[in-house]
């Protein structure tokens, strides 16, 4: 058996990446070689990260690991609205600029994020005064100008993100594009997104399906209206903000539930929670991170369990601890990636490997 096969089925049997992260009393890392090749960009389906430009210029080791271990990239925030425009008619596609260039450099795929959410929209927007036949105008003539922006550079979208509830309902309170335009804000933005860029592949992002059953049907049913309309639309995104409780049963009846109408899937925003309390003083331990690893194997065993020609991939929502949007955006000291602020392999890198293997 050739050596560098020998070394990746060395990983496979799950010895190396937890041997990085944890050490091991029978014999240190050392003492099995780093395959130089097999990293997630080798694996049969695209593996991905939340990307910020910042980090890319500032972080040698941010940049590597992305550039080794990545096939896909998302912008975390830089194409955002709030992050593009900066007024009616105003665009600054400066940053998120930099993230196709990165993406090119690395021969990457970019998956666009996001069109229309109800979050992060400017406050000129929000002091935007108009009739509906206005509010849908601007709507269509944004998707227009930062599609077509990205035509031929991004492959795909979320066009819409988090429209619903957790109880399945349509998202009222805070979303200005239902309260301006009502529900058909969501196909009209579909619509608009495929008229400026037809070869991209069109996908509306949600959180929460591997929670409930009743969110995910909810999904799921607005995607046969949509389809039943002739929506163009191409794809479902579970972000999977999950945590260690999750029920790996109800995580993979979520994926196979997504899939079921020959989507393509993508799990979008795939991190894994343990810090269960939000507690401020949480130490991440070696249990943690064995509860940590089952749950990333089990969303990366939903995704092969999908035909191949709907597995979209995984994308993780950042690319190290060290500036995961649980720790730097929403304070609370947790480890939710397969990769450490050390950069290192963390036993959920372990459990995506595990995950991958041919059952
Ligand atoms: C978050 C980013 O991580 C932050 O950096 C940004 O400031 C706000 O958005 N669901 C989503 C993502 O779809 O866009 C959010 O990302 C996390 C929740």
């Amino acid at each position: 058996m050739e050596i560098k096969t020998a070394i990746y089925a060395a990983i496979l049997t799950g010895s190396l990446a937890f041997l990085t992260y944890f050490g091991s009393s029978c014999g240190s890392s050392k003492d099995l070689p780093t395959p130089e090749k097999q990293t997630l960009r080798e694996a049969v389906f695209p593996f991905g990260g939340a990307i910020s430009p910042e980090f890319l210029k500032n972080d040698t080791q941010y940049r590597e690991l992305a550039a080794r271990e990545f096939s896909s990239i998302t912008a975390e925030y830089v194409m955002k609205m709030t992050a593009i425009s900066r007024g009616k008619d105003v665009y600054d596609f400066a940053a998120a600029d930099e993230i196709i260039d990165f993406a090119r450099k690395n021969k990457m795929r970019v998956h666009g994020h996001t069109l229309v959410w109800y979050r992060e929209t400017p406050e000129w927007l929000k002091n935007y005064t108009g009739t509906r036949e206005d509010f849908i105008m601007l709507l269509e003539k944004y998707i227009k100008a930062v599609a077509g922006h990205f035509k031929g550079k991004v492959v795909s979208w979320d066009v819409v993100n988090e429209a619903l509830l957790d109880d399945g309902s349509i998202r009222i309170e805070e979303n200005i594009w239902y309260q301006k335009i009502g529900l058909e804000y969501i196909e009209i933005a579909f619509r608009a997104a495929h008229k400026a860029d037809p070869d991209a592949l069109l996908f509306y992002n949600e959180y929460g399906q591997e929670y409930s059953k009743v969110k995910s049907d909810a999904v799921n049913k607005l995607m046969d209206e949509l389809i039943e309309k002739r929506v163009p639309i191409h794809g479902i995104g579970l972000q999977m903000h999950t945590n260690a409780n999750i029920n790996d049963l109800q995580l993979k009846q979520a994926v196979r539930d997504a899939g079921a109408k020959g989507l393509k899937v993508h799990i979008s925003e795939l991190d894994v929670q343990t810090n269960m309390e939000n507690n401020s003083d949480y130490v991440f331990t070696e249990e943690s991170a064995l509860k940590q690893k089952e749950v990333y194997r089990w969303a990366t065993e939903a995704m092969m369990e999908l035909p191949a020609n709907q597995r979209f991939g995984i994308t993780f929502w950042g690319v190290t601890d060290q500036y995961s949007w649980r720790w730097l955006y929403e304070g609370i000291p947790d480890k939710v990636l397969p990769f450490s602020e050390k950069y290192e392999h963390k036993p959920g890198y372990e459990g995506i490997l595990e995950g991958l293997k041919e059952k």
